[in-house]
């Protein structure tokens, strides 16, 4: 863990509602102690709810991000599709893509790659998943299937200060499982020297997820490396959203 900010970034998947606003609350009020002014907390609930967490969030520093965007930016005739230029008129900062459930939708690298050029053309910070699923892990390949989707999903790319690379192993997600403090060390490394080699002055993030929770916590934050986390399933409790935090800065 590096000693700057660290990020605890909550992506809500197909979860939450309106009343969810009220579980956040407690955040909001850990995150104005001095002691956790470090801790870069941003939600990314369903985009039905967006505009609420932007509004209940508005004198916080907390952000808000969006899970997806379409690959065509701008306005148009993209039916039940919502671009990376109006989430930025709404209001978000940040914008998830390539998120393994949506390369289970279809999304290619080269998609994603267009994803991420529009996300950063508007100015926002682009948070996109890499990992490889099971099958990649026991047949060694996690460093080439990797350096695949970093190289694609980033072609074009020029600067690196709004990029967030979220390392999430398919198969650990909502498992229960996560990598051996060894295997997260080298894949994490690797994902640092491809960043280095293709940006001159390197300031992009990298942030772990797969079932992060407050038991495996003191173990995932001696990562090395790692700039904080993306949180499924134990975000949408404040909870244990809050244990996390409080474990990981203490
Ligand atoms: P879980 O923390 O529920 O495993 O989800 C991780 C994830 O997919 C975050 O994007």
């Amino acid at each position: 863990m590096t000693n700057n900010n660290i990020y605890f970034i909550a992506n809500w998947k197909m979860y939450g509602d309106l009343s969810s606003l009220n579980s956040i609350k407690k955040v909001i009020s850990l995150k104005k102690q001095k002691k956790f002014k470090k801790a870069k907390i941003v939600y990314c609930p369903p985009n039905i709810i967006v505009n609420e967490f932007i509004k209940y969030t508005k004198y916080t520093n907390i952000s808000v991000g969006s899970q997806d965007c379409y690959f065509i930016d701008g306005t148009g005739p993209y039916t039940g599709n919502i671009s990376a230029y109006q989430l930025k008129k709404l209001g978000v900062n940040y914008v998830i893509a390539g998120h393994s459930e949506k390369r289970l939708d279809g999304d290619t690298d080269k998609l994603i790659n267009k994803k991420v050029l529009n996300i950063l053309s508007n100015n926002l910070h682009v948070i996109l998943c890499i990992g490889e699923s099971l099958k990649d892990k026991k047949n060694k390949k996690t460093l080439s299937v990797i350096r695949k989707q970093l190289s694609t999903c980033l072609k074009e790319v020029k600067k690196s200060h709004k990029i967030i690379i979220a390392y999430e192993p398919i198969w650990s997600i909502g498992s229960g499982i996560i990598p051996s403090p060894k295997e997260l060390d080298k894949t994490i490394k690797y994902i640092k020297q491809f960043l280095s080699k293709k940006f001159k002055n390197n300031k992009s993030k990298i942030l772990y997820g797969g079932s992060v929770n407050q038991k495996n916590i003191n173990i995932l934050k001696n990562t090395k490396g790692i700039n904080g986390f993306l949180i499924g399933g134990a975000s949408q409790t404040s909870n244990k959203f809050i244990d996390i935090i409080k474990k990981t800065i203490n």
